[in-house]
């Protein structure tokens, strides 16, 4: 059954769909990254100089979805007295200019004239608003666009803006970005000596049993999430496999076919994800989209363990011999224990 014991066979199909859709799964692994930004978030209390952390990971790893789903634990309260934001998350637009990322500080902060003023103007009502919005945290995604993309140059001036910000304000700040954001950091000495915490969200790995089994309760979070009524078995040791053979352990890819599944799954009237409905949602997800013709769900699993990454030999044998003894001895559900 599902994690709440709910009776999802009652709902419209349509209200089932929009439940996929919103699952956000805290994973043990990702707590870490929600930690370190808690820490920055609490010192601003009591540290003389704010405490800052720079977050990086590869595009679909859910750094994104990790820091909003942070900011979604502080809401915003409006009162006659004005609107307090405990912590602000504005995304660095492109170009990453001054005046760009100014106004998008203050519009994320609802200013209506946020894209009015020059630079200097709204540096100072950005100032004043932070400090009358009682603004405890500052997190800003896409920290990459602080490299300008046609001549891969970093923008100084704006580095050195949002430098200036910090001091001005003494209030911690998370920078997210995709991995290339460090080398903003390498290219101004006093911003990284501000950014001296950093913190990686990589996607998941394959390579150790405990690597394996990580990925694998994210797939039991994510099953016990799924508005249906039977259970799939995600992750049992072969469909695991196949899902990591499928998406690197990036999460965006694991998300798009389970969440495609799912559709899939309740128009054709199941209650469960079945290896079709997988190899259809993949087909449709991943493999229309990237021109791959092999599909990890309708494969056999011996040709998948040979196909896939010859430079980790160890990795193959090692889930081949996993997967080939869990598959004789026991039933699937009991294969991984977790709580
Ligand atoms: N913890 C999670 N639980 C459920 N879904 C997630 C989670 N993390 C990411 N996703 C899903 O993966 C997709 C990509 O996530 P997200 O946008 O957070 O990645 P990102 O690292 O910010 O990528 P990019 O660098 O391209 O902006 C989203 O559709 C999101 O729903
Ligand atoms: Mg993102």
């Amino acid at each position: 059954m599902n994690e709440l014991n709910i009776d999802y066979s009652k709902m419209a199909i349509r209200e089932r769909i929009c439940l996929v859709e919103k699952i956000c799964i805290i994973h043990p692994l990702f707590k870490g990254t929600l930690d370190k930004i808690r820490e920055c978030h609490e010192c601003s209390k009591y540290s003389a100089e704010p405490k800052c952390i720079l977050i990086t990971g590869p595009s679909g790893a859910g750094k994104t979805t990790i820091s909003r789903h942070y900011v979604s634990q502080f809401p915003r309260q409006t009162s006659e007295e004005g609107t307090i934001i405990p912590v602000l998350f504005s995304t660095i637009s492109v170009p990453a200019t001054v005046k760009n990322v100014a106004s998008g500080l203050l519009y994320s902060m609802g200013d209506p004239m946020a894209h009015k003023g020059t630079t200097y103007n709204k540096t100072l009502r950005l100032y004043k608003l932070i400090k009358y919005c009682a603004v405890k945290l500052i997190i800003l995604d896409e920290f990459q666009h602080f490299i300008d993309r046609d001549s891969d140059k970093v923008l100084q001036v704006v580095s050195d803006w949002l430098k200036v910000l910090l001091d001005e304000t003494n209030i911690p700040m998370i920078l997210i970005g995709m991995p290339k954001s460090v080398e903003i950091l390498l290219a101004n000495e006093q911003l990284q000596r501000r950014f001296s915490t950093r913190k990686e969200l990589s996607p998941f790995s394959y390579k150790t049993p405990e690597q394996q089994d990580d990925f694998r309760k994210f797939l039991k979070i994510l099953e016990s999430k799924l508005p249906l009524m039977e259970q799939s078995y995600l992750y049992a040791a072969d469909t695991s496999f196949r899902f990591f053979f499928a998406t690197n352990g990036i999460i965006s890819k694991v998300m798009k076919i389970v969440r495609k599944a799912t559709v899939l799954a309740l128009e054709q009237k199941l209650e469960k994800l079945t290896m079709d409905i997988l190899a259809q949602a993949y087909d449709y997800e991943i493999a229309s989209k990237e021109f791959i013709v092999e599909n990890p769900f309708n494969e056999n699993i011996d040709k998948l363990l040979n196909s896939s990454n010859k430079e980790t030999p160890q990795t193959v044998k090692a889930t081949n011999r996993r997967i080939k003894a869990k598959k004789k001895e026991e039933n699937i559900s009991n294969i991984l224990s977790i709580s």
